[in-house]
């Protein structure tokens, strides 16, 4: 596979290092999870009736009590100044301008608060949430949320799936590292280092959440499950879910999100707002995963793809693309 990795779908421009791009595109261990959640969304087909064309189109959404012009959200994604000078501002800008949502990443490498005031000023944008890692302390975590809040940041998105990260294959085949100094802005903590059994004795568990989310000053979405049992549980004690296998950068093996996808709408059984992401390639798979009970999809890579290539003008292209179709 080469660098540019078009087995995830994604086409990146070859002025971008070939370690950054083996940073955008690659995912964990062999990259099946990656590779899986692109298929799974081709392989459905639809079964649509004939003769009964609506009259009107509306991609409105409803979600935590606002109404929303599009179904989609940009997924976080950290380190975006790797693919373009616009980075997160530029992502923000395009998706407010289309209607789309935005998720900014802890890792974001711009500030929350100038993200927000670019971003809230749209009439016509889309839900503006902050995605929260739990480095450092509980506390930390309140006062990222709380800042978030005090931006204008509508809803915390709070990652469950990634309670270790490690470089890819890919990433260490091509030295990808970031930057000496490379800006954080938003890190409440530098994220856990150390001996396994001291990551393992920090990781996330369903105690931290219902404390989060007890106290949370906005309402607190979990992003990063994949099976039912867990969306049953979130759903008593969280605002929403994100089925999510992180594009198949943390756990290879995990199975494509289109797949898990109706199960988990069952478990939730509509107490929650279920959102999906992973492999969503364009219009069409979105609508898909409408049609199986989602009531939202984030997207991550093509963004990547159409930042680097172009900036804020190829990301506000492609979601007028997806719109279009
Ligand atoms: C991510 N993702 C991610 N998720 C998260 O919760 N916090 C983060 O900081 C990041 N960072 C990140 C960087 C890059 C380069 C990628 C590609 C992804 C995961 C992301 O939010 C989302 O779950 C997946 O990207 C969805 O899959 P697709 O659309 O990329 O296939």
């Amino acid at each position: 596979m080469s660098a540019s990795g078009t087995a995830s779908g994604l086409r990146l421009p070859e002025h971008l290092p070939a370690a950054t791009r083996a940073y955008f595109a690659g995912g964990a261990g062999d990259e099946v999870t990656l590779n899986a959640n692109v298929a799974a969304w081709r392989s459905i087909g639809l079964r649509p009736r004939v003769l009964a064309t609506p009259r009107s189109v509306d991609t409105s959404v409803t979600l935590l009590g606002r109404r929303w012009p599009t179904p989609w959200l940009a997924a976080p994604m950290a380190h975006l100044a790797l693919a373009h000078p616009d980075a997160e501002l530029g992502l923000a800008l395009a998706s407010a301008a289309q209607g789309a949502g935005m998720v900014l990443s802890t890792q974001a490498t711009t500030p929350l608060e100038q993200v927000a005031r670019a971003v809230l000023p749209e009439a016509a944008r889309g839900p503006l949430w902050f995605q929260l890692y739990p480095y450092g302390e509980r506390d930390d975590w309140l006062r990222l949320a709380e800042r978030a809040r005090c931006a204008g940041f509508e809803a915390i998105v709070l990652t469950v799936d990634a309670p270790l990260q490690w470089p890819s294959d890919r990433e260490r085949t091509h030295g990808f590292a970031l930057p000496a100094d490379w800006p954080q802005p938003n890190l409440p903590a530098a994220p856990g280092r150390g001996a396994l059994e001291t990551l393992l004795a920090r990781a996330l568990c369903w105690d931290d959440v219902a404390w989060l989310c007890e106290r949370s000053p906005l309402p607190v979405l979990l992003k990063g499950i994949t099976h039912p049992a867990d969306a049953a549980q979130a759903a008593t004690i969280a605002q929403g879910v994100v089925v999510s296998n992180h594009g198949g950068r943390v756990l290879d093996g995990l199975p494509a999100t289109a797949t898990v996808l109706p199960a988990i709408v069952q478990a939730v059984g509509g107490r929650v707002p279920v959102l999906v992401d992973g492999g969503l390639r364009r219009g069409l798979d979105a609508l898909k995963a409408l049609a199986l009970g989602a009531n939202a999809v984030l997207v991550g890579r093509p963004l990547i793809g159409a930042l680097s290539q172009g900036g804020v003008q190829a990301v506000a292209a492609l979601w007028r693309h997806w719109l279009d179709e």
